[in-house]
């Protein structure tokens, strides 16, 4: 290792420097918007300019002091959303809006205008439910459904629009003072970082001047919010202080500290608002650093004494305001207006895409490590998962194993046959990760280096020569992915013959992509910094990771000429990333506390969208205590992607390591993993064509109950499996709320049951996972677990019949080739339904349109909840054939247990119990 990388990770082995991060206070835009909102002038629509064209309803929207004319462009976008966009109607030049991040131009409705009172413009859609009721003076917008105002836009007069202006330096301070509506006197000018703006020994300049813009949100009765990642923070939002604004700034935070509203590697600018009755979601499609503030006023019942003799009670509605605010860019939002979770999920879906189709392999175990070190290593370590008979499925590579960080490459020394070790993996039926930062060995001799460079691929700084800055190689320069060219040309990188020692073994890892700049302003990027298109990197910073991970994807798919599924892991994300692979929380650290928080995460990522995502197992940094780790696994075998990994001054942590009590332990969660995997991947099928969250919150599924929205020590995977981690050292009990009065719970190990809307305290021991099936539910498993998911195509499936109240339940089966696109264009898959009703189980099909030759069956199946012992049980096929079968019953845990049976999964059969 050079001697500038040991300094760097030094460097980072630190807690967290929070003199390296601007807190709100040190960021201009926030206080101008502060300073501004402070002096209250108001916004006006001109109802003369209103006008239709084409798809939209638009008209002018002018400051009362500044008189600058914004541009509003309202449209309705099939699916229940309204779009609202808010421009300069005639800035100096263009400003940034967000490209590439919709999955196609949403499709519009058209809105009627209706007769308002003077002095408004009332829009409705087609069915007349849902309508915006705009207010001229001062501007405000109503989002009505059935008579009730569900939100109101810039009801609190929060819109802030700084419209671009010519360069400071040819104005004289009076103007500035007049068009801003600031206080831009000389002394204030710096404070307000209008034009150029210092955090510690950087200047960031900005030819642009300032171009903030702000908005404020009331949602009605709506107390709970959630989403906004990434936060290392509870899942439902909490309020904010002055100057603790949740900011959305993807930034590279080692060791991140925890209960804190700072931005972290990634941002999706989305939130979600729920009560009794309804679900909403709010999109701000803004790719600058934003800051959102949350502010819940609770209901109040107050006395009115002052109307005469009688006083007179009145009771304010509960809510809360939602104020963004972004550097750059544009308004531009959606409204997502539910009403129920799914379809506020299927709404944000329809702009902006759902989870790409893993494949199966990547739902299984993955072992990292910063570093396996060498080939050797690398052998020992996968044959060590065998010798203890763990499964695994993924050997991840960090940056060691290239030529001096040099991505693309191998060190030829440690790693002098790659191809003969992806073929001893893939005997095996495993794969090989690889890690691919952004970043570029500034080296002449490199040839990725050399022709990015001859391309002008790179970002460039101010002078307008490649961006120059130090990362893991030391001076870097950056690849400019928001060039749609440079992004063809680093897939094309990914081709077979042009990734020497690649197979089709190898997927990858995008890290760093934030991007990470060490030694720059907040380690990452200057913001004036420049991009294709002559943009500055401030218009695009949250977006610079989802390119990357976006042009990885997309080479790993042309490398097999559009035939098979890529899996790529990414640190950095915006709205949308969901479409090229999967994400993790970055550098956490090996403590209980982190293990904990891991969950909130999750769950966020996962109802913005990011259903594949996970945390590192184990936490990254430091060294955790046996029990933790095991904690850890138990923990991550029942969270969406699940990988071991610790950075490189830590202890070796192969899960044999923590003598054989402990192997064994680790060895059952991730067996139980393993014998999941059917559930996981229709789990996936269904996020990646329903648009519903693998991992959810209890609110999801129960969004009627109250005491559901704040949990976040629990969560469903689907509608059938609760889990609920153990997150303390040295646990004896756990308290699980098991919701809903007319659920039943089935404990998935002993079967015992309770009736929900109660909690019950569990006694756990360091082997316990408590996991909790919903009556009503059949979850289809893998009856044996092999090596990896390779071993397991051909094994046996069992079912596992949760009885609901009512005696019935229903469950499905998704099944492919797991890795190719064949599912998608030759409709090669088996989607199975499985319906028990009056003491029958049905197979049928639940999407005709697939196929899939299948010849594995169904082997067991286990009813529980089944409260009489049957006298018979007959297998009947869908040729006719009645079969008896043996079973057991078993009259204390009231479960019925069939085995050795041969049902083929493919075909439809009943069960019948008599
Ligand atoms: C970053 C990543 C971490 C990785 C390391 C070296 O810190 O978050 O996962 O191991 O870089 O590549």
């Amino acid at each position: 290792m050079e001697a500038a990388e040991k300094e760097e990770i030094s460097v980072k082995d630190e807690a967290v420097d929070k003199n390296i991060f601007r807190d709100c206070n040190r960021i201009a835009f926030y206080r101008r918007q502060k300073q501004w909102l402070s002096k209250k002038s108001t916004y006006q629509v001109l109802l003369d300019s209103v006008t239709t064209v084409e798809d939209s309803t638009r008209f002018q929207i002018i400051n009362e002091a500044s008189k600058v004319p914004l541009l509003a462009e309202i449209y309705g976008i099939e699916g229940n959303i309204f779009r609202l966009k808010i421009n300069e109607e005639s800035p100096l030049k263009p400003r940034y809006e967000v490209p590439d991040v919709l999955t196609s131009k949403p499709s519009t409705v058209r809105l009627i205008p209706c007769s308002g009172d003077t002095g408004s413009l009332i829009l409705a859609d087609e069915k007349g439910d849902l309508k915006c009721h705009i207010t001229a003076n001062p501007f405000k917008v109503d989002l009505v459904s059935e008579e009730e105002v569900v939100m109101s836009i810039n009801s609190l007069g929060q819109l802030y629009f700084e419209h671009l202006q010519i360069l400071h330096k040819q104005r004289t301070a009076k103007e500035n003072e007049e068009e801003t509506s600031v206080d831009t006197s000389q002394e204030n000018q710096e404070d307000l970082g209008l034009w150029e703006e210092k955090f510690g020994k950087f200047v960031d300049i900005k030819a642009n001047g300032p171009s903030s813009i702000g908005l404020d949100f009331s949602l009605h009765e709506f107390e709970h919010l959630y989403g906004i990642p990434q936060h290392a923070e509870s899942h439902q939002l909490k309020n904010t202080e002055d100057g603790d604004a949740y900011r959305l700034y993807n930034l590279d935070v080692y060791g991140y500290q925890i209960y804190d509203k700072m931005g972290i590697y990634g941002s999706v600018p989305y939130l979600l608002a729920h009560k009794l009755g309804r679900t909403i979601g709010i999109f701000w499609l803004n790719a600058s650093e934003t800051l959102v503030e949350i502010n819940t006023e609770p209901a109040v019942e107050y006395t009115l004494t002052q109307i005469g003799p009688v006083a007179a009670k009145q009771k304010a509605r509960s809510r809360t305001h939602v104020h963004w605010m972004s550097e750059s860019g544009i308004i531009d939002f959606f409204m997502l207006t539910g009403p129920t979770p799914s379809d506020v999920f299927r709404q944000y879906s329809r702009l902006t895409g759902t989870q790409a189709m893993p494949p199966l392999f990547s739902l299984g175990y993955h072992q990292c490590r910063w570093n396996y070190e060498d080939e050797q290593d690398v052998k020992a370590v996968d044959a060590g998962f065998d010798e203890h008979d763990i499964p695994y499925d993924a050997m991840w590579l960090d940056i060691e194993h290239t030529e001096g960080k040099r991505y693309f490459t191998w060190d030829k020394k440690r790693f002098p046959n790659p191809k003969k070790m992806q073929e001893l993996l893939r005997s095996k039926k495993r794969k090989l990760v690889v890690i691919s930062d952004p970043h570029i060995k500034i080296d002449p001799d490199y040839s990725v280096y050399v022709k990015a460079k001859e391309q002008g691929f790179f970002v460039r700084n101010q002078e307008g020569e490649d961006f120059e800055g130090v990362c893991w190689p030391g001076l870097s320069s950056y690849l400019d992915f928001t060039n749609p060219k440079v992004r063809e040309w680093y897939s094309s990188l990914f081709s077979f013959p042009v990734y020497q020692g690649s197979t089709d073994i190898l997927f990858l890892w995008n890290d760093m992509n934030e991007p990470s700049v060490f030694r720059g302003p907040e380690q990452t990027m200057q913001k004036d910094a420049i991009h294709h298109g002559n943009w500055e990197h401030r218009e695009l910073h949250n977006i610079y990771g989802f390119y990357h991970q976006m042009a990885t994807a997309e080479g790993l798919i042309q490398r097999s000429k559009g035939k098979e599924r890529p899996f790529v892991l990414t640190r950095s994300f915006f709205a949308g990333s969901q479409k090229y692979g999967a994400v993790w929380t970055g550098d956490n650290t090996a403590e209980w506390s982190y293990l904990k928080i891991s969950i909130p995460m999750l769950l966020t990522l996962s109802i913005t969208g990011i259903s594949f995502c996970g945390a590192d197992i184990g936490g990254f940094i430091g060294n955790p205590e046996t029990e933790l780790l095991v904690r850890w696994y138990q923990a991550g075998a029942y969270q969406p992607f699940f990988r071991g990994h610790a950075t490189m001054n830590t202890k070796r942590r192969e899960p044999w390591l923590f003598g054989e009590e402990h192997t064994r332990l680790i060895r059952e969660a991730i067996r139980e993993r393993y014998g999941l995997l059917p559930y996981w991947y229709s789990l996936f099928y269904h996020a990646h064509v329903a648009s519903q969250p693998v991992m959810r919150p209890l609110w999801v599924e129960f969004p009627n109950e109250l005491k559901t929205f704040d949990v976040e020590d629990e969560y469903m995977l689907g509608s059938a499996l609760l889990v609920h981690p153990v997150t303390e050292p040295k646990a004896t009990t756990v308290d699980v709320f098991l919701p809903g009065s007319n659920e039943v719970w089935y404990d998935c190990k002993t079967f015992a049951y309770w009736e929900g809307g109660c909690t019950v305290k569990i006694p756990v021991a360091l082997d316990t996972i408590p996991v909790f099936q919903r009556g009503g539910s059949v979850v289809p498993i893998k009856t044996t677990v092999g090596k990896s998911t390779g071993w397991m195509t051909e094994s046996s499936y069992g079912l596992r019949v949760a009885l609901s109240t009512k005696g019935s339940s229903v469950g499905e089966l998704y099944l492919d080739d797991g890795h190719s696109f064949q599912y998608l264009h030759q409709q090669q898959f088996l989607h199975r339904k499985f319906s028990f009703c009056s003491s029958v189980l049905i197979n049928s099909s639940a999407d005709q349109r697939g196929h899939y030759p299948s010849k594995c069956v169904v082997e067991q199946i286990l009813v529980l909840g089944l409260r009489k012992e049957p006298s018979s049980v007959i297998t009947h096929s869908s040729d006719g054939k009645d079969q008896p079968v043996a079973f057991m019953y078993c009259a204390k845990t009231s479960t019925l247990s069939l085995k050795k049976l041969s049902l083929n999964i493919a075909t439809d059969w009943e069960v019948r119990i008599i």
